[in-house]
């Protein structure tokens, strides 16, 4: 575990030494951007540390509704939800769409809060092979003429795979199925808008696709939210009982993620520096010889063939003022690895640096 001194960004201080930082989800550099922090500033200043209340009862502040029709302009759709975690988008998701489905079919290494939103599902459960939409339609064959669910990260949290929705859609339209994609690491980073793996995939609108966002990685403050029709986000509102009975959003919150969707708006090019930043340091580190994936995301995991390697690996990287956390459970590769995030706000120097002492490494070991 790292324990922080600092805020994060490019560096941070861990036990009152500077690193450069290539850990968490903070793909845009927005956690700590100044108009961010100054909005969340003057939001405790206006409204205090917590509402103290559920939206339905007296925990709706103007601000909340500011924040959500801001949310649904940036996905091209009528309103947004948010709630108190991304985490719990997807059990809302299975909540108020329980009468649609029948039977549940979802990627082996989904995220844990896709697995615990489906353990609490009366449905029955199909695990399909990882990113294997071929598995999918085998399976979703087999059970045709019942009401399908499929469920997947849009990017995967390790690997940085994406989910391939290009092949899964026609399942969709053929099976009359609901997808719903888990866009945590996708939201604001993938797609012409940022709208995440759908928009990537050019998918049509279609009223049966849902996505489970959250703004505590590339949209730097906090919270799950859930955009579409305003049909759907009504009933949403009157019959999840997740979203009804946990506390308001709290002020800073709110504020953060207001200020850092003008942010995002107001610099689109700021998505497109950090996928030419995480192609090019992929392509490096594929020339250094190291296993990783290939999507276009800002996840490049380095594959490694035990828990010791990766530990070492990331403990060598530290010694020399660089922080890549390691996974001490095995990916969906089966292998073991380092997590490198990038984020749009990295430096050449640090890149460079990185590479230097991964080469180094590799020499060494
Ligand atoms: C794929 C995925 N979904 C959901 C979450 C939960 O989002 P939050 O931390 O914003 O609750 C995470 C990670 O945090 C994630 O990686």
């Amino acid at each position: 575990m790292i324990l922080l001194n600092s805020s994060i960004g490019n560096y941070i201080t861990s036990n009152g030494k500077r690193y450069s930082y290539f850990g968490g989800n903070n793909y845009l550099g927005l956690a700590a951007h100044p108009l961010v922090k100054e909005a969340a500033v003057k939001a405790i200043e206006k409204y205090g540390v917590n509402f103290s209340a559920s939206r339905r009862t007296s925990g709706t502040a103007d601000i909340h509704m500011e924040l959500e029709e801001k949310l649904a302009h940036f996905k091209g759709k009528q309103d947004s939800v948010v709630f108190a975690s991304g985490y719990q988008g997807n059990s809302i998701l299975l909540e108020v769409l329980r009468e649609r489905y029948t039977h549940i079919f979802l990627d082996q290494y989904a995220h844990s809060s896709i697995h615990s939103a489906v353990k609490s599902s009366s449905a029955r459960i199909h695990i399909y092979n990882h990113c294997d939409a071929g598995h999918l339609e085998h399976l979703m064959e087999e059970f045709s003429g019942s009401a399908p669910l499929i469920i997947t990260d849009g990017v995967f949290a390790l690997t940085g795979e994406m989910a391939p929705l290009d092949k899964i859609y026609p399942l969709v339209k053929k099976h009359n199925a609901i997808l719903i994609v888990d866009d945590a690491h996708a939201t604001g980073v993938l797609g012409k808008n940022g709208r995440g793996t759908p928009e990537y995939f050019n998918l049509p609108e279609n009223e049966n696709i849902f996505q489970s966002e959250t703004m505590s990685k590339a949209l730097g403050s906090y919270g799950g939210f859930i955009s579409a029709g305003r049909v759907f986000t009504d009933f949403l509102r009157e019959t999840s009982s997740i979203y009804q009975a946990s506390t308001s959003l709290p002020p800073s919150v709110v504020g953060a993620g207001i200020a850092a969707l003008a942010v995002i708006n107001g610099n689109p090019e700021l998505r497109i520096r950090l996928i030419a930043k995480a192609d090019d340091l992929r392509e490096r580190i594929k020339e250094l010889d190291f296993q990783t994936t290939s999507d276009r995301t800002p996840i490049i995991p380095v594959m490694l063939n035990s828990i010791e390697k990766a530990k070492q690996f990331s403990l060598y990287l530290e010694e020399h003022g660089i922080i890549v956390p390691y996974m001490d459970y095995p990916s969906s590769h089966g292998s073991y690895m380092i997590r490198i995030a990038v984020s749009a706000s990295h430096t050449e120097d640090q890149i460079d640096e990185l590479l230097e002492f991964m080469k180094k490494w590799r020499k060494i070991y």
